[in-house]
């Protein structure tokens, strides 16, 4: 069930646009900043809220890979995976990553404290391999940096 904060976040979005199905991608983040991801239930109301059908609304949040339609952890991981980062280690370092974590991509560490997932470029090409963690971008990442990357993050 969306709080009346997340509603009221999709209703001024939804107003800002002549066609209210513009901020759909806008709605569908609005909903993951108060819950970490979208569920059905919400994705359904906020559907609702835009005056759209479910399977339109349902439609954008699967084209746009930076919304979450599973829990995810306290903190997503996205890991590049297109050709410059891959020309720079990405294969490599992926692997670190899934190894020092425990999990696959796609996955969440047991405590919750991270989420795995591949991600196309970030526009970071020229600081390749790159990360976004928690929305904030990472270049330059290193087999050997890792933990101290991940122990900035609780
Ligand atoms: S290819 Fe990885 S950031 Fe562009």
């Amino acid at each position: 069930m969306l709080s009346e904060a997340e509603r009221q976040a999709i209703v001024e979005e939804r107003d800002r646009w002549a066609d209210p199905r513009a901020a759909g991608v806008e709605a569908l983040k609005a909903v993951q900043k108060h819950q970490g991801w979208v569920s059905d239930a919400a994705l359904a109301e906020a559907a609702e809220v835009l005056g759209m059908p479910v399977a339109e609304l349902d439609g954008v949040a699967t084209f746009y890979n930076l919304i979450f339609r599973k829990p995810v952890g306290r903190h997503v991981i996205l890991v590049c995976d297109s050709v410059s980062c891959w020309m720079l280690g990405q294969e490599s370092l992926y692997a670190a990553l899934q190894g020092k974590l425990g999990i696959a991509p796609g996955q969440t560490t047991g405590d919750g404290r991270f989420t795995l997932l591949p991600v196309c470029c970030l526009g970071q090409c020229e600081r390749a391999p790159a990360v976004l963690i928690d929305g904030e971008p990472v270049g330059e990442v290193t087999t050997d940096g890792l933990d101290a990357l991940l122990d900035r993050y609780s």
